[in-house]
């Protein structure tokens, strides 16, 4: 490591640092160019394009953790070049190739390397590949130009505290329509769940729960994260539904519970009013790692999981699991780290 920066990197929350330099390409006339890194960290664009009036923008985000070792490494980029896809098809935008999509996330983690925080502090490099529809344009239609970019931030805990217990209340709101764009990570999901938020914050709550916009009686969100509980025979449920994000968080949790921590898992309806179920819960995401829920607000009554103050012994156990997966601590499944 050459260079150094100035950070208290155990302090670090989830706020924008401006680091040295980004990925850049541009898509035009059917073709990607080669993509660039660049030290401007703004970007030119034309006043019609589609990602400032009709949210023709999505994004990803992922992780760089640092071992004990000082390697680097990424978690599951592929699953996260994966899902941009999905949501460019679903935006009628031209996909990013997974191998770009990788090769930019590595460009960006090299370029940055002295901004990777240390082994042991517990913070991270979060990578938020992005794309938006540019150029003239008017009419409601796909742009005639695309930008794909990938910059990083150190961060540490997005959720106040990290892993210590936070309270959630259900929102009148819906995040996504039935049939809409629940399932993808585009802008304008973000954009509609600003409001929910600022009033769940008024409130002194963490963020919000969604529940399923068809029926309101089953959850599919916890803010900008999903949802598990865990049961009192030791079984991680996490709702199921057309409408949430697929969490490559969740997903992984699945597979922790199941092959490392011998527990049973499942994917299915988790009822606002059966909460009862379960004596633990937490909210998983990349950002938000795992974040112990500890109750959830609904309908004037306070829900208490396991605890307001102290985390659960299997959210313990996943979390731990998890993130020694990730920093390199314990064994990965094949195929899930890629070493920058
Ligand atoms: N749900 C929403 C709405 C999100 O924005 C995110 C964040 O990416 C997640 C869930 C968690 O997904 P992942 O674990 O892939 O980061
Ligand atoms: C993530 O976990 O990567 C997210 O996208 C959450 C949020 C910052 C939007």
């Amino acid at each position: 490591m050459s260079k150094t920066v100035n950070i208290d990197w155990k302090t670090l929350g989830f706020k924008y640092i401006k680091t040295d330099l980004r990925y850049v390409a541009r898509w035009k006339e059917g073709r990607w160019d080669r993509g660039e890194l660049v030290e401007d960290n703004t970007l030119r664009i034309s006043e019609g394009s589609t990602a400032l009036h009709y949210g023709q923008t999505c994004f990803e985000g992922l992780k760089a953790y640092r071992t004990k070792e000082g390697k680097i490494q990424l978690f599951r980029p592929d699953a996260n070049a994966r899902r941009l896809q999905e949501s460019c098809r679903r935006l009628l935008m031209p996909e990013v190739p997974m191998e770009t999509f990788i090769d930019a996330c590595m460009q960006v983690v090299r370029a940055n390397e002295h901004y990777v925080p240390p082994y042991g502090t517990g913070a991270t490099l979060y990578l938020r590949p992005y794309m938006i529809g540019v150029g003239d344009n008017i009419g409601v239609a796909p742009a005639p130009e695309y930008i794909f970019s990938v910059f990083c931030i150190p961060v540490g805990a997005y959720f106040k505290g990290g892993m210590v217990p936070v309270n959630f209340t259900v929102s009148d709101h819906d995040r996504a329509a039935p049939h809409g764009t629940g399932a993808v990570k585009v802008g304008g999901n973000y954009a509609s769940s600003l409001m929910p938020h600022h009033l769940a914050a008024e409130k002194g709550f963490a963020d919000c729960i969604y529940l399923d916009p068809a029926t309101r009686t089953k959850i599919e969100e916890v803010g900008a994260a999903n949802f598990f509980g865990i049961t009192a025979d030791e079984t991680f449920v996490t709702p199921q539904s057309p409408s949430i994000l697929p969490s490559i968080t969740r997903a992984s949790l699945v597979r922790v519970a199941k092959d490392y921590l011998g527990m049973k898992a499942e994917e299915r309806d988790v009822y606002i009013d059966q909460l009862d179920q379960f004596t633990e819960a937490g909210a998983c995401g990349t950002a938000a790692v795992i974040t112990p829920i500890g109750g959830i607000e609904y309908k004037g009554q306070l829900h208490v999981f396991y605890s307001e103050k102290e985390v659960g012994p299997v959210t313990k156990k996943l979390y731990d699991t998890l993130c020694g997966i990730q920093f390199g601590e314990k064994e990965a499944p094949e195929g899930w780290i890629y070493e920058v």
